[in-house]
């Protein structure tokens, strides 16, 4: 056990550990540090992979209620066994953060498990279980992610108020689920529950759902989630939570204020958005810049006001999502080497893992709007996507927006079956400045649901061929 390196990174989230792994690649010695006791962060442990792991097995049990007797399929009574569907999860997320504890081993990190605190600029202590150790290093990764956010008057015990961590864990399905937000979290862990049987209400401050995502999108969505019988209130807030006879008796008020309404349920789930984490890190004491939402600010190469003090991830700036944290921690070892990385924070894709799926890149409509960019648009509907129709997943569409003078592509948004995955190819034509008929003439495989993106390409144009 050494008690120096070159870099110590704390957080083993994925900012963390891919920090990490990278900087070992660049022949950097490193420590990767995190007090959860197992690696991976909230993305392994409590966030992206549990609740899809969750989201993909109830999708089956719906799609078996639904869909198989259309396609002549027959089986016995279905039913859901809770315990072994959180077996399964466990079973993937207990996979997985050995896996992370691997490769930090190849990249020849130290993985300590134990809460760091920052000391001096070069000087980090790490209290584990077996006492606590100093250690010094030329550069140090603030990589300690983020948490949930607190709602006050509805304190969440995990129990019956439960943020998204008990809404992966609830031991048996609940009759009446209400949810506080009416974003990524509620929407899919909504749909988890409503699919095994809950009865889902949504209630969301603002006056749609996904805010951020393009409002064409977001309102297909609400329709096909209200279809499905997600009951949504928008324009409302929970003020408070009582206990009833019968459960919890929610307060819900108008976000413009108004008269309150109560809302019975079982099970309250609060997700209102999530915080940056940066609790006993030690960042005033050594005077570590941060704003006025907690985040640590840097400048464009994630070096903040304190020299050899860097940060990554949720706890600074922009998208707190996964993918955004592995590009900043590749580019972070990247500056710290001596190189060049990047971030283009123009083609960092966000997928919503409903069903339909939700995925879009770059900007929406609503963004050009307001930036004045004259655009082109040209849609699909997945109703006349061949493969679609064989699936039966017609839900849905794609939009690609184009410069209007120049056709390079500003923004990709869909919402239909398996969009998350095809997304990609969009953030691809991002990344390399396609214009839309770049796609329109890059030939797809027959019959894929692809083909839908290369449609709403040619329709930029006028040119659909298959509606
Ligand atoms: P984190 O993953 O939060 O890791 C930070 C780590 O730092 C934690 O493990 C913590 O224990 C550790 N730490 C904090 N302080 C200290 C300290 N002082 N000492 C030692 N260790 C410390 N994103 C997606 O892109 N796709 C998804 O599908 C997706 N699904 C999600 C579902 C849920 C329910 C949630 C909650 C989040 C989801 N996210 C998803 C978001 C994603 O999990 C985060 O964006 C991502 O984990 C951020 O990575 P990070 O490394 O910055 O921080
Ligand atoms: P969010 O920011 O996506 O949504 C929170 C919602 O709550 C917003 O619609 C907001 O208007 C609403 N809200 C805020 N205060 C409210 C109040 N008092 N009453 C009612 N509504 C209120 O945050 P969420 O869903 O908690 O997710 C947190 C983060 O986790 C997100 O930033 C997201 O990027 C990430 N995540 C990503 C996933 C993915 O990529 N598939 C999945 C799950 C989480």
């Amino acid at each position: 056990m050494a008690d120096s390196f070159d870099v110590i990174v704390i957080g083993g989230g994925p900012g963390g550990y891919n920090c990490a792994i990278r900087l070992g690649q660049l022949g950097l010695s490193t420590a990767c540090i995190d007090k959860r006791g197992s690696f991976g962060g909230t993305c392994l442990n409590i966030g992206c992979i549990p609740s899809k792991a969750l989201l993909h097995a109830s999708e089956m049990y719906e799609e078996a209620k639904t869909h198989f007797p259309k396609m002549g399929i027959t089986t016995g009574a279905l039913g859901v066994d809770l315990p072994t569907m959180m077996a399964h999860k466990d079973k993937v997320v207990g996979e997985l953060t050995k896996g992370v504890e691997f490769l930090l081993k190849k990249a020849k990190s130290e993985a300590i498990v134990g809460e760091a605190k920052i000391i001096a600029p070069g000087k980090v202590s790490v209290k584990t279980k077996d006492g606590t150790r100093e250690l010094t290093t030329k550069h140090i990764v603030i990589a300690t992610g983020s948490d949930v956010a607190p709602l006050p008057g509805v304190p969440v015990d995990e129990k019956t108020i439960v943020s998204s961590t008990g809404a992966l864990a609830l031991p048996t399905v609940p009759k009446r689920l209400l949810v506080v937000g009416g974003g990524v979290i509620g929407l899919e862990l909504g749909s988890v529950w409503r699919r095994l049987g809950a009865q889902v209400t949504v209630v969301e401050f603002l006056d749609r759902i996904i805010p951020g995502t393009d409002l064409e999108v977001a309102k297909t969505f609400q329709r096909i989630l209200e279809k499905q019988g997600i009951a949504f209130k928008l324009g409302m807030k929970v003020t408070g939570v009582a206990k009833g006879k019968t459960g919890l008796i929610a307060s819900v008020e108008p976000a413009k204020g108004g008269a309150a309404e109560k809302i019975e349920a079982d099970v309250i789930l609060v997700a209102i958005g999530r915080r940056p984490f940066t609790d006993n890190l030690g960042l005033d004491e050594v005077g570590v810049k941060r704003d006025q939402r907690g985040r640590v600010v840097t400048d464009d190469h994630y070096q903040t006001n304190v020299k050899g003090i860097w940060a990554i991830g949720d706890v600074r700036e922009g998208a707190m999502l996964a993918h955004k944290a592995e590009d900043e921690a590749v580019a972070c070892a990247e500056r710290i080497a001596g190189k060049a990385g990047h971030v283009n924070y123009d083609a960092i894709p966000s997928v919503i893992y409903t069903y339909p799926e939700v995925a879009g890149v770059g900007k929406s409509e609503e963004d050009l709007k307001a930036a004045g960019i004259a655009y082109k648009v040209g849609k699909f509907p997945f109703t006349a996507n061949a493969r679609a129709k064989a699936n039966l997943t017609t839900d849905g569409f794609v939009k690609i927006l184009a410069d209007a003078k120049t056709d390079r592509v500003l923004g990709v948004h869909m919402i239909g079956p398996d969009v998350g995955n095809m997304i990609g190819e969009a953030s691809l034509g991002l990344e390399f400045s396609a214009a839309a008929e770049d796609i329109a003439r890059t030939c797809h495989a027959h019959p894929t649901l692809t083909e839908a993106l290369r449609q709403a390409a040619m329709a930029v144009d006028g040119w659909t061929m298959q509606m």
